[in-house]
């Protein structure tokens, strides 16, 4: 079995096939996703929403991402694992280095960063030390006081250029992987041709380079609400495992999402 790899995700890109990404917390479920061939899984701060009953990822500590990455690590023998850099564990250069550090021990093998160019310099910096970095654009949750609730963005032409923009800024300050979240099905496409790493959508459209979907959404088993763009996967399937192998093959015959699961 071939480890996936920060390369291995670039060359699917390259090779115009679809990458399948799910959130997991624990090592169950990480194995299950492994073992069905998702090819990475995210240690999300959305953890503070699904597992802890929060109304929003602010409350989420990087002790609680290293503890959920350590058990993800230890189910997962295939898949890219990345760890989420929860809010206010990056707001300097200095704190994500340690930060960053704390995640890499547990078991990450990339740490993702909510936000634009205000990031380069930390990114950079990362990158110096041997920490690969996701960034992440679009509805970035731990915003969601700034945005005033949990909105599509990019709706409105100057937004979406300047979200292409800050994606082209990201890259070039060297994030390997960009998330791109609940945003026009046009600028998902428009942010994945412009850049040259892998997009990974959550609510972008069908033409990023993959999808992302927290699991319990995907399994519909979430405590509040179903997001518009996500499926339930395990009412159509009736079955973990198969849920897991239907989602991986919607995505990558791209299947899913569909416009039912997508904005404008
Ligand atoms: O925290 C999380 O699970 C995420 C995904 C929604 C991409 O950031």
């Amino acid at each position: 079995m071939k480890k996936v790899t920060v390369s291995g995700l670039l060359k699917k890109k390259q090779a115009g096939e679809k990458i399948t990404s799910l959130t997991a917390y624990d090592a169950s479920f990480a194995k299950m996703f492994d073992e069905q061939g998702v090819d990475a899984i995210l240690i999300g701060d959305s953890l503070g929403m699904v597992l802890q009953g929060e109304d929003d990822t602010l409350p989420v500590t990087v002790d609680d991402i290293a503890y959920h990455t350590r058990s993800v690590r230890k189910g997962t023998a295939r898949a890219f694992v990345i760890a989420d850099m929860p809010f206010m564990s990056y707001a300097t250069p200095e704190q994500s280095y340690s930060n960053a550090a704390t995640l890499m021990a547990a078991g990450a093998s990339m740490v993702k960063m909510e936000g634009g160019r205000w990031l380069c310099e930390t990114i950079a910096g990362l990158n110096l030390r041997g920490v690969p970095v996701c960034g992440h654009l679009g509805l970035t949750p731990q915003s969601v006081h700034v945005f005033g609730g949990f909105k599509v963005q990019g709706r409105e032409q100057s937004q979406a250029d300047k979200l292409l923009e800050e994606a082209k800024a990201l890259e070039a300050a060297g994030i390997q992987l960009l998330v791109l979240e609940c945003v026009p099905a046009s600028l998902g496409k428009a942010v994945s041709e412009a850049l040259s790493i892998p997009v990974i959508g959550i609510g972008a459209g069908k033409d990023t380079d993959g999808q992302i979907l927290v699991m319990h959404d995907m399994f519909g088993i979430s405590a509040n609400y179903m997001p518009k763009f996500s499926k339930n996967y395990l009412t159509e399937t009736g079955d973990m495992r198969k849920a897991v192998a239907l989602y991986i093959e919607e995505v990558q015959n791209g299947v899913f999402p569909s416009q039912e699961h997508s904005f404008e």
